[in-house]
């Protein structure tokens, strides 16, 4: 090829190749991204707390959708809360305790009612029986126990007169014809609705300190009908408000703005299993998880994840190198109830013991295989490589491919010594000898030393 056209087909790539084309709405480099978001991939745990109205509902955060319901038949919940029991110290010790570092509150969910004292809305918490700011408490209770706060905010408000009807919205569910669509838009302004999203932002990114994560929730406008997204949320102009409001601040990627690189800080794939967070491996994500279905407090919700489940998503998301945040749905009187209280404390029990193979960690070298029966994380600072024993096997563990790669052996729970040897010959196996007896944690962990 002669220069020329060696000239014409670079400036060509530079001009279609998405990793060159790939729009920006700020400056920051990938270095400077990645030491802003530190402590958030070395942290690993987080809380989900989803608290609002539906609480009382206790059938799913969703309920003013799902049952079609009206401001009037909602306004119930409204006239009724009463968080006798709410103690946010409480909440956040048992975060806390089982080992998660930051936690995200929903300061307002799609039904649009608000937890904090809004100037924009009367439809808040200081004008139910609670009769105070419950953000404020929540900040200083979990600032006090030493952990990152974050804030959920809802684009998506199904109160609020001026928000326009989507195929979500409780209003359309039953009568989806135009005619119905253009009657209840009538009035209905969305330019007002975004200037009430940025005033509330502000509110949220002004009134309470530094805030650590920003959760903001979510747009579908690409491929469905009556979606909402970008132009809705006025999203790239709230961005850099949030940008600038709170420089340090990590933010989700539910603005809709995919086609922008720095539209959102990490990926946020929703209740997938863990086989699925395979596909996320060398992306910035954080999987949010519930316990049961339901994000808000669900009385007869019964498919509860067991403790093993849990710490697989735990593991796996490290072991891909993302995050788990895992939520709790208080009730309405403002606690956890004891099904979420014994997970956590599960969590807690494996945590204390383990948990050094959580923090700080992600996955493993591509040079070191998988033992059968068990996951990888990895810890690039300390070079430990953790070994999480799903199928504990008694009394052997072959290592392939491990000789010569490793200085010591030992269980991340008790720092006792495993003892290994080379399997034979010339394998490059090691041969790890283990307990008959599995230790006392549902997965055990086993921590090698890297030469
Ligand atoms: C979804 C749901 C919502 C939940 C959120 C958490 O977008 O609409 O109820 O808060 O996911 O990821």
């Amino acid at each position: 090829m002669n220069r020329r056209l060696l000239l014409l087909a670079t400036m060509l790539m530079l001009t279609v190749s998405p990793a060159f084309a790939q729009k920006m709405i700020g400056n920051e480099t990938d270095a400077e991204k990645q030491k802003r978001m530190e402590w958030w991939s070395d942290a690993r745990f987080g809380m989900f707390i989803h608290w609002g109205l539906y609480s009382l509902a206790a059938r799913h955060e969703w309920v003013k959708h799902n049952e079609h319901l009206t401001n009037e038949e909602y306004q119930k919940y409204f006239q009724q809360f009463d968080p006798d029991h709410f103690d946010p110290h409480k909440w956040a010790r048992a975060a806390k305790a089982a080992g998660m570092k930051y936690a995200v509150l929903t300061t307002k969910h799609h039904e649009g009612f608000c937890l904090f004292d809004s100037k924009y809305t009367d439809y808040k918490a200081t004008n139910t029986k609670a009769n105070r700011d419950l953000v404020k408490e929540y900040v200083q209770a979990f600032r006090e126990e030493g952990l990152k706060v974050g804030f959920y905010y809802s684009l998506l408000d199904w109160h609020h007169p001026d928000y326009t009807m989507d195929d979500v919205h409780p209003l359309v569910q039953v009568d989806t014809s135009e005619a119905n669509y253009r009657r209840l838009n009538k009035g209905r302004d969305m330019a007002k609705y975004r200037q009430y999203l940025r005033n509330q932002v502000t509110e949220l990114l002004t009134n309470y300190g530094k805030i650590d994560v920003l959760w903001l929730d979510w747009s579908w406008d690409k491929g469905a009908k009556r979606g909402k997204g970008e132009d809705d949320w006025g999203s790239v102009e709230l961005l850099k408000l949030v940008r600038k409001l709170q420089p340090g601040i990590i933010v989700n990627n539910r603005l809709g703005l995919d086609e922008y690189k720095d539209g959102g800080d990490f990926q946020t794939p929703e209740q997938v299993s863990s086989a699925e967070l395979a596909k996320y491996r060398g992306k910035t994500f954080e999987t949010c998880q519930t316990f049961s279905g339901s994000w808000g407090y669900y009385r007869d919700e019964n498919t509860w994840k067991t403790h093993r489940q849990l710490l697989d998503l735990l593991i796996t998301s490290v072991s891909n190198g993302g995050n788990l945040i895992l939520n709790v749905g208080p009730t309405a009187r403002g606690e956890f109830d004891y099904r979420a209280t014994n997970a956590l404390d599960s969590l807690s029990y494996w945590m204390h013991a383990n948990s050094k193979a959580i923090y700080d960690c992600t996955y493993a070298p591509s040079n070191f295989q998988v033992p059968e029966g068990s996951k990888l994380t990895y810890n690039p600072t300390t070079r430990r490589l953790y070994i999480h024993l799903y199928d504990y096997p008694k009394g052997k563990l072959i290592l392939r491919g491990y000789g010569g790669k490793v200085k010591y052996a030992q269980f991340v729970n008790d720092s006792s010594e495993l003892l290994f040897k080379p399997s034979d010959a010339n394998t490059g196996d090691l041969l790890l000898t283990l307990p008959e007896k599995k230790p006392p944690y549902e997965i055990p962990v086993v921590e090698l030393t890297l030469d």
